[in-house]
């Protein structure tokens, strides 16, 4: 019996039902893990003022990993939910990367025409504890004639070189391609600054082959050719944009999960789908929840449970593949549980 201790935070909207079906998922591969949930969400800021309590970080220190639905509501600024829940988990859990994995699964088909699995395989490697997501800044003389507003960037060598070192290491591990994002045109002080730290870390890895492109031509990179891109390296806001346009070019955002890694292991490191909370469609019982399934076996991949990790993506492949369970993002009619149940049979199955 294994003895993993795991949060889930299922958050707002849609995140509430494809967090159980994860948890559906992952306790038929594995038996015993203990789970506990948080209600962390909007409705306790709206009722409490405050996204988590003031000892949230502390509660979930001692655990060995987060599971994350979505957090966002109308009601509540997205800003607040996202600085007030979020960001400071990542941040205080030394989560510096965000691992994206976009690929084509099997029995859904790509927003591109002509493209099969073979051409849409990439792993997004987002820088998640600085960059553009800063709070330096702020607005100066409001309501004055002379009103503006400052963002700060930030981009540390600390931050930069590890980030760009572990995307190194993940293309060394697969096809040994890595494509930075960069606008050096633009942004005249952060973006030389970043392609200056890639090359001097492209220079401890001669085996891997490198590209520099800047983040707008790399977007119509990922449209016209992504059989040319394998692993993609981004600052915090980049990395993010790009994720979500390679999950909408696969199967959709219903598809895609991610997850929040501190790779020193010296904190439980967070997974979730990268999607949103949906409120179009939250409450009807519709969502897609692959996407936060795969999150689930990203977790017990980190976890040291390969095994059971494996037996969940092939599941998710064989269900989708024989195309019967699907939910309304993918042509069918299946409801979010309906699609977590038949993922679940033949994962357990795939265990047995
Ligand atoms: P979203 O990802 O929630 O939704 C975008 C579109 O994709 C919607 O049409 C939605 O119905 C569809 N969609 C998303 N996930 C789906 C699924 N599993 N199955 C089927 N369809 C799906 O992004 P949006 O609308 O920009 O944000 C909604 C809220 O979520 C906001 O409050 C936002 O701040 C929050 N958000 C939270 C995130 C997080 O907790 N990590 C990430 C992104 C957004
Ligand atoms: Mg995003």
């Amino acid at each position: 019996m294994n003895r993993y201790r795991i949060a889930t935070i299922p958050g707002d909207g849609i995140g509430v039902d494809v967090t159980a079906e994860a948890v559906k998922v992952l306790d038929a591969v594995l038996p015993g893990l203990a789970w506990t949930e948080f209600d962390w969400s909007c409705a306790q800021y709206l009722r409490t003022g405050s996204m988590m309590p003031p000892d949230g970080i502390e509660q979930l220190a001692g655990f060995d990993a987060i599971l994350l639905g979505a957090v966002g509501f109308p009601g509540v600024p997205d800003h607040v939910s996202l600085w007030g829940l979020l960001i400071p988990v990542r941040r205080a859990f030394g989560q510096y990367v965000n691992l994206r994995p976009v690929r084509l699964l099997p029995g859904t088909e790509s927003a591109l025409r002509d493209r099969g699995a073979a051409d849409l395989d990439l792993l997004i490697v987002r820088e998640n504890s600085e960059g553009e997501y800063s709070e330096l800044g702020g607005i100066h003389n409001p309501g004055r004639p002379g009103e503006f507003v400052l963002q700060e960037s930030v981009f540390t060598r600390v931050g930069c070189e590890r980030i760009i070192r572990y995307a190194f290491d993940r293309a060394a591990e697969r096809s040994g391609r890595l494509c930075s994002a960069t606008k050096s045109n633009g942004l005249i002080h952060s973006m030389p600054y970043w392609d200056s730290v890639f090359e001097q870390v492209a220079a401890d890895y001669p085996g891997v082959e490198t590209r520099q492109m800047h983040v707008d031509a790399l977007a119509a990179e990922i449209v016209l050719h992504p059989d040319r891109l394998d692993v993609i390296v981004g600052s915090n806001l980049f990395g993010d944009i790009l994720s979500d346009l390679a999950a909408a070019v696969t199967g959709g955002l219903g598809l895609a999960p991610s997850g929040n890694i501190d790779p020193a292991r010296e904190h439980p490191s967070m997974f979730e789908a990268v999607h949103g909370s949906a409120p179009d469609i939250a409450g009807q019982g519709i969502a897609d929840p692959v996407a936060q399934i795969l999150a689930g076996a990203m977790m017990l991949d980190q976890l040291g449970e390969s095994a059971a990790a494996a037996a969940v993506d092939t599941a998710v492949c064989d269900v989708l593949g024989a195309g019967e369970v699907r939910t309304p993002d993918l042509g069918g009619k299946a409801t979010t549980a309906e699609l977590g149940d038949a993922i679940a049979e033949r994962a357990a199955a795939l265990m047995r």
